[in-house]
């Protein structure tokens, strides 16, 4: 599997609004507009330093969100860490033949126009890992 980077680090919150003020004051910069994902059941802000990793605020959306059972059981905190890769159906594959467990059986839509894939806890160490291959906007410029 061929990884760019790390796209972001996702931290799971109760309330976008009642913690973007000191993500705002430890990052330097302001987030993105909120972001609200149905499909996913969260709403996303995202704060981009000038160099490195993204840090993204996730809260539930809707009563059946999935973060929901996560904020009971863990409270609030880091959620789940982003790769970046080239070709994210080909990771996808080579994962599958290698024995993880992915979460969802093909790569949805993610925030952004980028297309995710979460691979299960079970697999990577108690970590929940995403895949991310950019939105087609992105990689023509
Ligand atoms: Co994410």
């Amino acid at each position: 599997m061929k990884i760019r980077g790390t796209d972001h680090v996702a931290v799971a919150v109760r309330s976008l609004e009642d913690r973007l003020g000191i993500w705002e004051v430890l990052m330097g910069v302001k987030p993105s507009p909120v972001e609200e994902l149905p499909e996913r059941g969260v709403r996303a802000a995202r704060f981009e330093p000038p160099g490195g990793t993204a840090v993204e605020l996730v809260a539930p959306l809707g009563r059946n969100s999935p973060l929901s059972g996560f904020l009971e059981s863990r409270g609030e905190g880091i959620h789940h860490l982003c790769f970046e890769v080239e070709d994210i159906d080909g990771a996808v594959g080579e994962l599958k033949a290698r024995g993880f467990e992915l979460v969802q059986e093909r790569p949805v839509a993610g925030a952004r126009g980028t297309r995710i894939v979460f691979l299960h806890p079970k697999s990577c160490g108690g970590v929940l890992v995403e895949l991310m291959e950019p939105g087609r906007a992105r990689d023509q410029g």
